[in-house]
């Protein structure tokens, strides 16, 4: 079927709230190129919005799943466990730098992980409540919902929110909120709102996902452990968008070498099977009571191979090696940007977790939604699948695959080029 027609299913027989604004559908892909239902291609610099570090359709993952589906799809592992879940498990415990042994959970989805590591929070803590931060995304299911630091478009139609959640400022000083503001302002929630004695948790993604691509500072994250520790709280780092490559080490947290009790991580994992992975100390993943974490399709057969071949990939073909490169080409080429365009600046970046910034004057710091805007629309007409995001929606981030050829990258990065300039930044 055309473009057209799938449009005018879409139109017909889609809830409002979930169809897709694009009218292009997909039709295949391979790494990091996409081919439209008209036969159109497309360079994807999303990724699926960070799932497909290592590429569309992997063949080394293709094989997994394909090998998986000839012998067992499903069992509910609660009813029968299998040999993919038990060893994706003992892989994350021996990658994921959480304190001291690791223990695991699987689940469908990045939302999905944050539900449970706030119901191990509570049960390990006996606590209720959990400090989150603005700017933060963790998802859409009631509980994610309330932890977002972002209420338009995921909270506003769906209230009231889960109690028992407060939020404090994330820094990005670049809009005005300095470390020790962010510290401050941690302290006033845990005054006023959520003291340590009720609170059983503080999330944090290291470098904002949805929230624009803004690393939080070493230090920060230092000080952010010391008060989990000084106060009997736990700290859950939520790695779904940053985790499996995306900052050039395995995890983002890595960079600053603090351990958190738990985190979460879903996204890249699988590349593209729906998982997700919630990992914590032994003491704290062990809290809660026989069959109280679960579900049916939780860590399905298939998806844990997939995990499983992501592992070897990441391996035999020196992912984080590529992904480090990846960063430093885009470190290299936004700068450049920096100095040609007059709107782009504070461009950053954590790996090739990047983004840029489009501003009215690099004085004003305002942002131009409407420009970043712009250019997302001129880069698609010109075949590039390229995404914004951020507080103030004028941030443009890049998730293409680490495993993305040079030409591509060169071919995408000049699609970006041209539209910024036609765009008129
Ligand atoms: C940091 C972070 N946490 C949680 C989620 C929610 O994941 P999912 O959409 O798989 O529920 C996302 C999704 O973008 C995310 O970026």
């Amino acid at each position: 079927m055309s473009n057209q027609e799938l449009q005018a299913l879409k139109e017909r027989y889609v809830a409002a709230g979930a169809a897709s604004p694009n009218e292009q559908f997909a039709d295949h892909a391979l790494n990091a190129e996409l081919w439209d239902a008209d036969g159109k291609r497309m360079i994807d610099f999303a990724g699926g919005i960070g799932v497909l570090n290592i590429g569309h359709r992997h063949p080394k993952v293709v094989e997994a799943v394909k090998a998986q589906l000839d012998k067992l799809m499903h069992t509910c592992q609660t009813v029968m466990p299998y040999e993919g879940y038990v060893k994706l498990a003992q892989k994350l415990s021996e990658v994921v730098p959480v304190r001291g042994h690791g223990k695991v959970m699987l689940a469908n989805s990045g939302a999905e992980a944050l539900e449970n590591a706030v119901k191990i929070a509570r049960a390990a803590t006996g606590k209720t409540n959990v400090i989150c931060f603005d700017g933060g995304y963790h998802g859409r299911t009631f509980m994610t919902m309330a932890m977002n630091g972002k209420a338009a478009p995921y909270q506003t139609d769906f209230g009231p929110m889960p109690g028992m959640v407060y939020r404090a400022p994330y820094p990005v000083p670049y809009h005005g909120v300095s470390e020790d503001e962010a510290l401050r302002g941690l302290a006033m929630t845990m005054k006023a709102d959520s003291p340590a004695r009720n609170t059983a948790a503080i999330v944090l993604e290291p470098v904002l996902g949805e929230g624009g691509f803004y690393p939080a500072p070493k230090s920060f994250l230092e000080k952010v452990r010391k008060i989990c520790d000084d106060n009997d709280i736990l700290m859950i780092v939520d790695e779904v968008q940053s985790g499996f490559g995306r900052t050039g080490k395995m995890f983002a947290i890595e960079h600053s070498g603090v351990e958190p009790d738990i985190m979460t991580m879903a996204k890249s994992m699988a590349d593209g099977m729906p998982i997700s992975a919630i990992v914590g100390t032994d003491k704290v993943m062990d809290s809660s009571g026989p069959n109280s974490l679960g579900g049916t399709y939780t860590g399905s057969p298939t998806a844990c191979a997939a995990a499983l071949a992501v592992f070897d990939v990441f391996k035999e073909e020196d992912i984080l090696g590529k992904s480090q490169r990846l960063g430093e080409k885009l470190k290299a080429r936004f700068a450049q940007w920096q100095e040609q365009f007059e709107h782009v600046d504070n461009v950053r970046n954590l790996g090739p977790m990047a983004a840029i910034e489009l501003v009215e004057s690099k004085d004003s710091h305002k942002p131009m939604p409407e420009l970043a805007a712009a250019v997302t629309k001129k880069a698609k007409e010109k075949g590039l699948i390229l995404l914004s995001c951020g507080m103030y929606g004028n941030t443009l981030r890049f998730l293409m695959p680490v495993t993305i050829e040079d030409k591509i990258l060169e071919e995408g990065l000049a699609i970006v080029e041209e539209s910024l300039k036609e765009a008129g930044a």
